[in-house]
């Protein structure tokens, strides 16, 4: 290991023993670990789903309302297959050694990421301390808003072609004829309900000024910069207050913007190991 890395490791550490507080931030790469795609561009969605390529559609094209209303046995190709993914995925180390930093911090900790996989719910976090920015695919709704109800995604299997990615059926709305889509906010979304998502946001606001003035760290992992919710929220919080640190774990996009911020180029997994041990 070069000697960066390992300053950047220790002081991390540190840092980490010292926090009243940890905000666990992560974006697609947190997945990678598990065996999940990231998505990374189109060239990198491109490589997750060759069906896709195939079609010539982007991100942008596929996770996008106007899909489930012109061509909704692909929309629910794309989710149903993402959604056996999530759900036959168990969450690799990583989140354990989270899970037990939590505990270590008598659970003063909160997660914030816009996966929508639920990987940190399986992984025994507790469901109030997760902020779901983008959503969550085990969660449904209506695809024409006939009411504001969201609703467990019980969905037993979905049968997809997979040459083509296409649902042979499609999930219907609990209550009404039309079609059920995820709870996900997609781009250019009117149709998303935010009924869930706002709970689990005043939950975290209520938690960051509980926790005010304290020494907060923030554990951000697999952020990409294509869609940078996930970054911008890290860049710009330890920015607002001398107490908050940021610490970057990511093997590609790791350049962190605050002199204060530790920038750890490694896997999640690996980073996590390393730090938590
Ligand atoms: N699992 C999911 O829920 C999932 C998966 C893909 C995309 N999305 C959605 O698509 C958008 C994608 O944005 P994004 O920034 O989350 O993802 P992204 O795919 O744009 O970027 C992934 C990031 O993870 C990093 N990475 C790759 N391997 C890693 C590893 N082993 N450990 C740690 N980091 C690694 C990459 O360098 C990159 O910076 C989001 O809005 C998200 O909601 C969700
Ligand atoms: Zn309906």
């Amino acid at each position: 290991m070069n000697e960066k890395l390992q300053e950047n490791i220790n002081r991390a550490q540190k840092l980490i023993y010292e926090a009243d507080t940890i905000i666990i931030t992560a974006g697609a790469g947190m997945g990678v670990d598990s065996g999940l795609p990231d998505f990374r561009g189109d060239e990198g969605f491109w490589r997750a789903y060759p069906p896709i390529a195939k079609l010539g559609y982007r991100f942008v094209e596929m996770a996008n309302p106007s899909l489930f209303e012109n061509d909704p046995h692909l929309a629910w190709g794309f989710y149903g297959h993402r959604l056996k993914l999530y759900r036959s995925t168990k969450p690799h180390k990583g989140f354990e050694l989270l899970l037990r930093l939590a505990k270590e911090k008598n659970d003063n900790y909160f997660i914030y990421t816009s996966n929508v996989d639920g990987q940190f719910q399986k992984a025994g976090f507790s469901e109030d301390k997760i902020y779901e920015v983008h959503g969550s695919i085990h969660y449904l709704q209506c695809t024409k808003n006939c009411t504001d109800e969201i609703w467990e995604n019980d969905i037993k299997d979905i049968e997809i072609d997979m040459d083509t990615l296409k649902a042979k059926t499609l999930p219907k709305c609990k209550n009404c004829d039309n079609i059920a889509r995820p709870n996900i906010l997609m781009f250019g979304d009117w149709y998303f309900l935010e009924g869930r998502s706002d709970r689990q946001r005043e939950r975290f606001e209520r938690f960051l000024r509980q926790n005010s003035g304290k020494n907060i760290v923030i554990i951000e992992m697999g952020a990409g910069t294509a869609v940078s919710t996930i970054r911008n929220f890290g860049d710009a919080f330890s920015n607002s207050n001398d107490h908050i640190t940021l610490i970057r774990i990511n093997p590609r996009d790791f350049e962190v913007r605050n002199p204060q911020d530790i920038s750890i180029p490694l896997g999640a997994l690996d980073g996590l190991e390393k730090i938590l041990k």
